[in-house]
């Protein structure tokens, strides 16, 4: 009998999993030259992290957490991270940085777990990119992170929609609070069974609910009851992203899931991975280090569903080619030559794939086509003799002899115009290999018969 995967759980193989790998890395990058540090944290933590931080009644923690008993520690519950903020606010406070050194920026990737029902872009283990900046109570560090997200955004070429609102702090949240309760008691014979349950344990949610978005349209709004504090953080949140050209709307419903963020909160929406539209979510949570027992230190971040960007990422780019490049060599002969070319393109950033010597060129350009190449690069016994390579244009279905010594930057001159395409239409920079190997290319191909290259 077949074993097979978890139902939510996932296999991701080949292009998919370097699409994810390929928007983590962009993410990375934009993260460090913000100025982020890497934070690596545990996958389990005690249970009571996320009960007291995402909060008792939040889906994730009611609903979705894999949980189980320690064997060594009977009383201990231990739990699969169900998102990375909780663990990372632990780990500052538990480092003593809130005290020592609070203003920090963090940023972590990897899988967190949630129980919930499995559909496109929903999963049970998936992969979050997150940032975390300690120590940064002011408007301008919440613009910072959606000028990041765009800046993301723009790197991956994708079309996303900014929402954003606020959520009050303490001193104007609880006079909303009871408004909302307020009307939706006098409102419930209106809302949906969920709707009465999140009505008492946490009225905010009942702005979340699908089912009755048309009845919750008349429920009163956050905006109407803002103090003035956080009125001026959130217009300064807004005038920053208008200097800044990031594109965004208002959306006075957006309320999050998760039940510590105050001030600004925000949703990154794709119209292409379907009804889980939300890539990147996240918000400003002033009271977590201080409610998970640290100093009272302000926090604010976001995190980005690494597979929900790329499935993003991968509708908006159909007509890459996977593999730019592939070298052919007609025989083992020459495989050591074909080997060097291969090398030095991949030294330009060019994703090159070497095929088998050992198959005739109609099976060679039949697995050219199937790997989608742009152009294969044919080296026979005749162009070895005459000090060129055959370019074809697999696309076009041109060829064209280009001398041995200048085929790499001919290669690379076709992708100048659009630097993406050469590494497989994604951000992944070339490995850093040393330069001499490259030099080297050329003194191959011309001499064939070297013994040391060819056994
Ligand atoms: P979240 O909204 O729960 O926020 O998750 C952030 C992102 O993770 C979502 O927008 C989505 O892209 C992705 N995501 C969540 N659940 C799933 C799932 N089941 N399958 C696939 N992708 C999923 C947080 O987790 C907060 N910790 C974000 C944050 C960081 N706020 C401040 N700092």
């Amino acid at each position: 009998m077949r074993i097979t995967r978890l139902r939510g759980f996932q296999d991701i193989i080949g292009p998919s999993a370097h699409t994810v790998s390929c928007v983590e890395h962009a993410a990375r990058r934009v993260a460090e030259l913000h100025n982020f540090s890497e934070i690596r944290i545990p996958l389990l933590e005690r249970i009571e992290l996320y009960q007291r931080s995402s909060g008792e009644t939040s889906d994730v923690v009611e609903k979705q957490m894999y949980a189980f008993g320690d064997r060594d520690e009977a009383e201990t519950v231990i739990a699969l991270r169900p998102e990375g903020t909780p663990g990372v606010v632990r780990a500052f406070i538990e480092a003593g940085l809130d005290r020592s050194d609070p203003e920090q920026r963090f940023y972590y990737s990897g899988p967190m777990f949630r129980r919930e029902r499995p559909q496109k872009g929903r999963f049970r283990q998936f992969n979050q990119f997150g940032v975390e900046v300690f120590g940064r109570p002011d408007a301008a560090c919440d613009a910072e992170l959606l000028i990041m997200i765009d800046e993301l955004r723009r790197e991956l070429g994708l079309e996303l929609e900014f929402q954003i609102n606020s959520l009050g702090d303490s001193s104007c949240r609880p006079a909303y609070r009871s408004a909302l309760l307020d009307w939706g008691r006098a409102n419930l014979h209106r809302l949906c069974r969920d709707c009465h349950e999140r009505l008492e344990r946490n009225p905010l949610r009942l702005l979340d609910c699908k089912v009755d978005a048309e009845v919750t349209a008349s429920a009163p709004a956050i905006g109407d009851y803002l103090c003035d504090a956080c009125r001026a953080h959130f217009s300064t949140v807004e005038n920053l992203l208008r200097a800044s050209g990031v594109r965004y709307s208002f959306n006075p419903r957006l309320v999050r899931g998760l039940d510590y963020y105050n001030r600004t909160a925000f949703e990154v929406v794709s119209g292409a991975v379907g009804s889980q539209s939300a890539v990147v979510a996240g918000g400003r949570y002033d009271g977590l280090v201080e409610a998970l027992g640290g100093a009272p230190v302000a926090g604010t971040g976001f995190a980005i569903g690494l597979e929900r960007l790329a499935l993003a990422l991968e509708a908006a780019q159909s007509a890459t080619y996977p593999v730019p490049v592939v070298v052919l060599a007609m025989g083992n002969d020459l495989a050591a030559q074909a080997s060097s070319l291969a090398g030095s393109l991949r030294l330009k950033g060019i994703r090159t794939d070497l095929l088998s010597p050992e198959r005739g060129l109609k099976m060679l350009m039949r697995r050219a086509d199937k790997l989608k190449a742009r152009y294969a690069l044919i080296i026979g016994e005749n162009e070895r003799a005459r000090g060129v390579v055959q370019v074809r244009d697999l696309q076009e279905s041109k060829q064209q002899e280009v001398a041995f010594d200048e085929v790499v930057d001919h290669v690379a001159a076709k992708f100048a115009a659009n630097p993406g395409s050469a590494d497989g239409g994604c951000s992944l920079q070339p490995a850093n290999i040393d330069k001499p190997q490259a030099a080297d290319a050329q003194t191959l191909f011309r001499d064939a018969t070297r013994k040391d290259i060819l056994t």
